[in-house]
């Protein structure tokens, strides 16, 4: 079994998406992995693209939407005339706690889908992926994460598809809150930034 990962985060290091691809690796080992970046020019012949992204203002980066739509193009000469076409599994990580954020998203990846000539997959998006992307996932917070990876891999293996799972971190919102709260302010020191700076307007 041939997949392909690919990681729609714009950041360079440290962010959820390839902690969720590492993690989904894990799980698949035993097939053949191809990871790729913004510089392919078609999607490789495979069994499975797995692709995961952060959601930015209820959709999808722009820079990965860029990516999609020349992919996409490219799309109609290869994996569109392939015999079995891949199938497209794909998680959405929300900073906010609430899954349901994503679902322009899913529908959106879910055009672009059917534009590709990919089948459908399965399609897995995190309430609260903005927690510390060296979390393992597996443990305290992140246990409902688990449990929709595992069910991913479990269709990725079997070539099936299955509904979206929409899930959140295991901790309440008031935490969660307080502890965003804590990242923001300490990102803004970093920054030389005052806490008052965060409440800014242009
Ligand atoms: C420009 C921008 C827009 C964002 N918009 C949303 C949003 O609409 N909804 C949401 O839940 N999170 C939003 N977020 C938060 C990210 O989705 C979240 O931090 C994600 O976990 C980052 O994933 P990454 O580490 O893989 O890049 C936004 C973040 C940025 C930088």
């Amino acid at each position: 079994m041939k997949i392909v990962y690919l990681n729609g985060s714009p950041k360079e290091k440290a962010s959820m998406s390839a902690n969720i691809l590492s993690a989904m690796e894990r799980r698949l080992t035993g097939a053949e992995s191809i990871r790729i970046d913004g510089s392919e020019a078609r999607i490789p012949f495979c069994d499975a693209l797995v692709m995961a992204f952060p959601l930015y203002v209820d959709g999808i980066p722009s820079h990965l939407l860029r990516l999609l739509e020349a992919l996409e193009h490219a799309s109609h000469r290869s994996v569109n005339q392939a015999a079995r076409p891949a199938k497209l599994y794909f998680i959405i990580n929300c900073g906010f706690m609430e899954p349901e954020n994503a679902e322009i998203a899913i529908d959106m990846i879910g055009l672009w889908r059917q534009k590709s000539g990919l089948s459908p997959g399965q399609a897995v998006v995190f309430g609260g992926g903005s927690m510390r992307p060296s979390l393992k996932i597996g443990l305290g917070p992140s246990r409902n994460y688990k449990r929709a990876l595992d069910a991913l891999a479990e269709n990725i293996k079997n070539r099936s598809a299955g509904a979206p799972i929409l899930t959140s971190v295991n901790v309440s919102r008031f935490l969660y809150i307080k502890a965003a709260h804590r990242g923001f302010r300490a990102a803004a020191g970093k920054r030389g930034l005052k806490i008052d700076d965060l409440y800014g307007r242009l």
